[in-house]
C-alpha cells in the first residue's frame, strides 16, 4: 500500500457501484486475443521473446490484412458455444490498435486492413446477445513515451536503454487516460474493463506509474455500472480476481476469509495469441471440466480463443467450441445462475456438483461412469425427483429396503441416497443428473 495516500473506499456516494449480478450469472465468457501477433503465430509475446526492434516488428503491421474477418460468425459461435460475454483485446502489449484511435498511427486502420475492426467485433457480438467486455494492455513496447522497463523488448539492450532514459510516465498515464476514453465512450454501453497487467517493484510498473486510481475513477464515470478486474494494482477490494491458466482449489477468498467473484481465463493450448505449432490443446472434455469445476466452486470461466491473421478461428478452436456448443445445448441450465452445493453435502468421487439456488436444484456431473449406483452423501430423503439433465429421463431412487441379499442392508450409511443408473453411459461428453431437492 502506499505511504502517502491513504486507501480508497471502493465506493462511495460519487462511485457508481459495479454491476455484479449479471457477470456471475453468466459464468461462461469468450476471451479474444487478436493483433499483430497473429501473423508471427508463435504467442503474442514474440516481440518481447525474441527481442524485436520496432522496425522488426513492423513486418507484421505492413501485413496485416484479415480478408477472411467475420465478427458476425465468430459471435455464432460464441453463443453457441453458450457463451455470455467476450472479452477482446482492444490493444496487447505491443500497443497495436483494434480501433481507429487519434492518438497514435499504430492501429488496424493503417494496415492493409485499413478499418476499424473493434466497431464490428462489438456490433456482432451485441447483436448475437453478448455483454461486452475490453481487454486494455496497461503495457505499450512501442509507445515512446513508456519507460522502457524488465518486461520490455529492449530490455536487455543497454545502449537502446541509455538512449531512451529520458521518458516520461505520465505522458504516458495520459495516453492511456485518452484512449480509454475513447474506448468507453464510442462503442456504447461497456460491461467490463480488464486491465493487464502490473508488476511493481525493481524495474517493473504499478499503480503510481499507470496512475491507476485515476484511471479506475475514469473508467467507472464514463461507464457507471462497469465492472472492473483486479490488475491495477489497488490496494482496495477489485469488482473480480482473475486466476490465469490454472483452476483454484476451492472458492476464492480474500485476505479476509471474505468470498470473492472470481473468473479463471484459461487458453486452448497455452499461448493467447494464435499459435501455429502448439500442439497442448485441451478437448472438449477437459474445457468443460474447466467450466464446471470452477461453477462448482463459484467461478467464471473465460476462455480464449486466438484467431487467425486472416481473421478466423482456426479449425482446432472450431472443433472444440463445436464440442462445447453440444454439451451447452443439453446442460446450460446446470450452469447458468448456478453455484456450489449447499454446505456439508459432500461431493462423490468422479463428480462435480452445482447447485441453482432460486430453482432449488442440483446438478451432479459425472465426469467417470460408474456401474449401476450413484451414492450421494448427504442427501437420504433430500431429493423429490432426479433425471438426466440431456433428456430428462428419469433416474430412479433406490429404495433403502431394496438390497437383493440381507447382508448388504449396512453396504450405505443412513445419510446416503443411491441412484439407480443406466449401464450405458449417455451419449454426452459429460452427464449430469438433475436433482429436484425437496423445499
Ligand atoms: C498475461 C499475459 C498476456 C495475456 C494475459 C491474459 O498477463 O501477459 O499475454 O494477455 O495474461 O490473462
Amino acid at each position: 500500500m502506499s505511504p502517502t495516500k491513504p486507501p480508497l473506499a471502493r465506493s462511495t456516494a460519487t462511485t457508481p457501484q459495479p454491476d455484479t449480478a449479471w457477470f456471475v450469472e453468466s459464468r461462461f465468457g469468450l476471451f479474444i486475443h487478436w493483433g499483430l501477433y497473429a501473423l508471427g503465430a508463435r504467442h503474442e509475446w514474440v516481440k518481447r521473446y525474441e527481442e524485436m526492434t520496432d522496425e522488426f516488428y513492423r513486418r507484421f503491421f505492413d501485413h496485416f490484412d484479415p480478408d477472411l474477418y467475420d465478427p458476425v460468425a465468430w459471435a455464432r459461435m460464441a453463443r453457441a458455444a453458450g457463451m455470455k460475454y467476450m472479452v477482446v483485446t482492444t490493444r496487447h502489449h505491443d500497443g497495436f490498435c483494434l480501433w481507429d484511435s487519434l492518438y497514435t498511427d499504430f492501429k488496424a486502420t493503417r494496415t492493409p486492413a485499413k478499418r476499424d475492426l473493434l466497431k464490428p467485433l462489438v456490433d456482432a457480438f451485441r447483436q448475437e446477445g453478448l455483454r461486452i467486455g475490453f481487454y486494455y494492455s496497461l503495457l505499450d513496447w512501442t509507445h515512446p513515451d513508456f519507460p522502457v522497463d524488465r518486461n520490455h523488448p529492449r530490455a536487455s539492450d543497454s545502449t537502446y536503454r541509455e538512449a531512451h532514459q529520458g521518458r516520461d510516465v505520465r505522458q504516458y498515464a495520459a495516453y492511456m487516460r485518452n484512449q480509454v476514453t475513447e474506448l468507453l465512450t464510442q462503442f456504447g454501453k461497456i460491461d467490463l474493463m480488464w486491465y493487464d497487467f502490473s508488476y511493481p517493484g525493481e524495474d517493473g510498473k504499478g499503480r503510481d506509474d499507470w496512475e491507476s486510481e485515476t484511471l479506475l475513477a475514469l473508467t467507472r464515470q464514463l461507464q457507471p455500472g462497469i465492472i472492473v478486474n483486479n490488475r491495477l494494482d489497488l490496494p482496495y477490494p477489485p469488482d473480480f480476481v482473475t486466476p490465469e491458466q490454472y483452476q483454484p482449489m476451492e472458492p476464492m477468498r480474500d485476505a479476509t476469509g471474505q468470498p470473492v467473484i472470481w473468473e479463471g481465463c484459461q487458453t486452448f493450448s497455452g499461448s493467447w495469441g494464435y499459435h501455429r505449432d502448439e500442439q497442448s490443446w485441451k478437448n472438449v472434455k477437459q474445457l468443460l471440466w474447466l467450466l464446471i469445476d470452477g461453477v462448482s466452486k463459484n467461478g467464471n470461466l473465460l476462455l480464449n480463443v486466438g484467431p487467425t491473421a486472416r481473421g478466423e478461428f482456426d479449425q482446432r478452436a472450431r472443433d472444440r467450441l463445436t464440442g462445447l456448443a453440444g454439451w451447452m445445448h443439453y446442460h446450460a441450465r446446470s450452469i447458468y445462475g448456478c453455484g456450489p452445493a449447499p454446505e456439508g453435502i459432500e461431493t462423490p468421487p468422479d463428480c462435480r456438483y452445482t447447485y441453482n439456488a432460486s430453482s432449488n436444484r442440483l446438478y451432479l456431473h459425472v465426469f467417470n461412469w460408474p456401474i449401476k449406483f450413484v451414492y450421494l452423501p448427504g442427501l437420504n430423503d433430500r431429493v423429490e425427483y432426479a433425471q438426466l439433465l440431456h433428456d430428462a429421463s428419469e433416474v430412479q431412487i433406490k429404495a433403502r429396503s431394496d438390497d437383493p441379499h440381507s447382508n448388504m442392508q449396512a453396504a450405505t450409511a443412513d445419510d446416503v441416497l443411491t441412484l439407480l443408473i443406466p449401464n450405458v453411459p449417455p451419449p454426452v461428453e459429460v452427464p449430469v443428473i438433475e436433482l429436484f431437492l425437496k423445499s
